[in-house]
């Protein structure tokens, strides 16, 4: 709980003059899907074609923040709250830095998602739903975790025996089992150009 005599302190340096310097409008581009539904392969594709274009981005990925950041938490509901809550809460500061970032989270619960997009104004909290099926991942398992799952050998596992609760308006959805990670990117980048944050 936030100490009360913490008070926050104005700095000169602010978001408006360092998204300058940067010649972009910083977002958080919030990618949602089942795990093996291609979030980090697309946010990843997505960030070398901005990283080409000369754009300022940070790639914040489920899998690594795992290891640090969040080394601690595992796959209850009481965790996955919680890793939603700091990854938000330090999206919200790479994005105050000036940054494009882009987060690939399973984030399965619509009201975890709902609170990031509250820290955010209006227009930096854009919504990626990789609307991958449940029968396409399970059929790609890269990680052979939908197999272990079934076998029960993992708990609480996403879209197996625990929920995913899919955006029912995102900003953008990525119809993965019909359009290549080419054309993913490029309806991103098209989203991104068409709404401002980066320029042609
Ligand atoms: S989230 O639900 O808290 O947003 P996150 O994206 O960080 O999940 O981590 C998901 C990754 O952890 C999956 O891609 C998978 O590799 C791995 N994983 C391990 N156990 C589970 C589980 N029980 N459910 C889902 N993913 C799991």
């Amino acid at each position: 709980m936030k100490d009360e005599n913490v008070v926050w302190h104005q700095h000169q340096v602010n978001k408006a003059a360092r998204a300058e310097k940067k010649r972009q409008k910083p977002c958080v581009l919030w990618f949602t899907g089942l795990s093996g539904s291609g979030k980090s392969t697309i946010a990843g594709a997505l960030e070398s074609a901005l990283h080409a274009r000369g754009q300022h981005t940070y790639l914040l990925d489920g899998d690594n923040v795992r290891h640090g950041l969040c080394g601690d938490l595992g796959f209850s509901y009481e965790d996955r709250i919680e890793n939603i809550r700091r990854v938000g809460e330090t999206a919200k500061l790479m994005c105050d830095a000036g940054l494009i970032v882009l987060t690939a989270f399973i984030s399965p619960f619509t009201k975890e998602r709902d609170s990031v997009r509250a820290l955010l104004n209006d227009d930096e909290f854009v919504e990626v739903h990789v609307a991958t099926s449940l029968a396409v991942c399970e059929s790609r398992d890269p990680k052979g975790l939908y197999k272990k799952a079934r076998a029960g050998e993992i708990a609480n596992f996403t879209g197996i025996s625990s929920d995913y609760q899919a955006p029912s308006d995102p900003e953008i959805a990525l119809h993965t089992d019909e359009q290549s990670i080419e054309q993913s990117v490029e309806q991103l980048t098209n989203y991104l150009i068409e709404h401002g944050y980066i320029n042609v």
